[in-house]
């Protein structure tokens, strides 16, 4: 690995385990941000959320929510904005639609259409009236949240393991008692899309966080570390987000105020082991549509031999 954008350790740059009793409270909440506007994939984004886009089968958000529960969450908060009725009636009982599988027998796509929200998991929604950025969106929900640690997950980051990646961060969390960002190795010109981390690595895979930056230009990058879209908090962050001004784009974002979070508290960066698909672009969704297909029951088999047969000889 390349760090040679890292400052150099000091003594004084070693991760502590926290001992606050907020910070070492369970992990069960998280606040699902579905309130952008998905400008992006005009016109599919018109009257629907991005987060709605499915890759095979599956809406993002199914993946995401998913990926909270495999982590041990049971409260969903999603921050909603214009096209709020389709998350919403997603995660809903779907009375019509159950009676008409259960009267023909489809018993397989009934238990598909009851399991999408799984047992003694709650689903509240709370709408963000204007899309003033990431961070306006998470403190939409502060209220919900209370005195205790908190997820964030952003659906049209698609992340692919076998342990989820917001598994990964809670054992972190966990240990360490403190917040988690994941971060990955972003190459080239790309890190000027992302906020972008500098800090000192500690041990395989963890960085203490020293400062975080909201997509600089690439010469000012402090590393190549890009912050993706999975988060774990502790509620001081909503003090900070409180305080926040406009920042890059004339957004609220949620980047700076990790940046004030981590001048009162350790934060640390996780580099999840895993395959992210950015979903908020065309080509992200399109490559996780074809590597997930690859990887589906139903499809996988026929789309190889398409892939392989057909496709390929095309490109030649
Ligand atoms: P993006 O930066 O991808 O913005 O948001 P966007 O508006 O959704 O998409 P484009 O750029 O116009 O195509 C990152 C995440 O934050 C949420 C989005 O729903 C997405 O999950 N978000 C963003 C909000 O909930 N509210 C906001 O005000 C901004």
């Amino acid at each position: 690995r390349d760090l040679h954008s890292f400052p150099t350790r000091r003594s004084s740059d070693l991760l502590q385990v926290m001992t606050s009793s907020t910070n070492h409270k369970i992990l069960r909440k998280a606040i699902f941000p579905v309130a952008g506007l998905g400008s992006r994939f005009l016109p599919a984004t018109k009257a629907s959320p991005k987060e709605m886009m499915p890759v095979v089968d599956k809406p993002l958000i199914q993946y995401a929510v998913e990926e909270a529960v495999s982590a041990g969450i049971t409260e969903m908060i999603f921050v909603t904005g214009r096209a709020k009725r389709a998350i919403a009636d997603h995660f809903d009982k779907a009375y019509e639609l159950e009676h008409q599988l259960e009267k023909s027998g489809k018993r397989e796509l009934l238990e598909i259409a009851q399991g999408v929200v799984p047992k003694g998991v709650s689903c509240t929604y709370i709408r963000q009236t204007e899309a003033l950025g990431l961070g306006h969106a998470v403190l939409t929900a502060a209220h919900l949240i209370g005195d205790e640690p908190f997820a964030v997950l952003l659906a049209d980051d698609l992340i692919h393991c076998e342990v989820s990646a917001l598994k990964q961060m809670a054992e972190q969390h966990n240990f360490y008692g403190s917040s988690v960002v994941a971060v990955q190795q972003v190459s080239g010109a790309a890190i000027s899309a992302y906020g972008v981390i500098s800090g000192v690595q500690q041990g395989d895979r963890l960085y203490l966080l020293d400062g975080i930056v909201e997509k600089p230009k690439v010469k000012d990058a402090p590393s190549d570390m890009g912050v993706t879209g999975r988060y774990i908090f502790s509620p001081q962050i909503f003090e900070h987000l409180r305080a926040l001004k406009p920042g890059a784009g004339g957004e609220y974002q949620l980047t700076d105020a990790i940046q004030m979070l981590l001048m009162q508290e350790q934060v640390i960066a996780y580099e999840f082991h895993g395959t992210r698909y950015d979903c908020g672009s065309k080509l992200g969704l399109l490559r996780a549509n074809i590597e997930l297909g690859l990887e589906h029951p139903e499809i996988g088999n026929e789309l190889r031999v398409f892939l392989k047969n057909e496709l390929f000889q095309k490109l030649q």
